[in-house]
């Protein structure tokens, strides 16, 4: 499984690369907007700090547009992959693109039947937004667990992207539903590492410890 951050804090994404479990990084207009710096600026910098993936959106609207964008964006760097929209347009651009060895992550899916249009388009990802599936009261996991499916009956070959990871518990089960990839914001990503009972436990043998020294 890759884990990628979803973040253009650049500092942030420094601060974890020697964790060794930053696979690649994924934004969004907000996301790049947080960063406070100009699209092109920060763009740049994550692509020549992370080895891995990292997905930049093209924010045209029509697919001539979209697929001139993402020619643009992909020249880059060559672990550029554009992010396109589930769209109409978005689909057939990333029909055209796929066959030109540029790497489409499909974003904003919400459903199989979405889900399923990326991929026969020829989507490099497609990112499944759990959270904001899980809230309007659908199971966003059940849509990763029928596009896995999906992918394996027919054969597809695109990576699930588990997008809109609010919690660790997202990432457990995006586990068990076999997706490729997760993208968490840093403060999900930093709580991988940890869990109540390790704490506790340590504690106390760390206190246990001294009295052994002090005998
Ligand atoms: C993925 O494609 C999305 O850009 C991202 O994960 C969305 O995250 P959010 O719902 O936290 O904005």
């Amino acid at each position: 499984m890759k884990i990628f951050l979803d973040t253009a804090d650049v500092e942030a994404i420094r601060a974890r690369i020697d964790s060794g479990f930053v696979d690649g990084v994924t934004t969004n207009p907000s996301i790049i907007m947080k960063s406070g710096k100009p699209f092109e600026t920060v763009a740049r910098e994550i692509l020549e700090l992370v080895p891995g993936d990292v997905s930049i959106e093209a924010m045209s609207t029509t697919c001539d547009e979209m697929i001139a964008e993402s020619r643009q964006l992909a020249s880059w760097g060559k672990n550029a992959v554009i992010k396109l929209p589930m769209t109409r347009d978005g689909i057939k651009a990333l029909s055209i693109l796929s066959q030109e060895d540029i790497r489409i992550n499909l974003t904003m899916v919400a459903s199989l039947n979405q889900a399923m249009l990326a991929c026969k388009a020829g989507a490099h990802y497609v990112s499944i937004i759990v959270g904001r599936i899980d809230a309007t009261g659908a199971d966003g996991m059940e849509v990763v667990r029928d596009t896995r499916a999906m992918m394996r009956e027919y054969g597809f070959d695109a990576q699930i992207i588990i997008g809109s990871v609010r919690t660790p518990n997202h990432v457990m089960m995006s586990i068990r539903a076999g997706a490729q990839v997760v993208t968490l914001g840093t403060a999900v990503f930093d709580q991988l590492y940890d869990h109540p009972l390790t704490e506790a436990g340590l504690e106390q043998f760390a206190k246990d410890w001294q009295a052994v020294e002090n005998r």
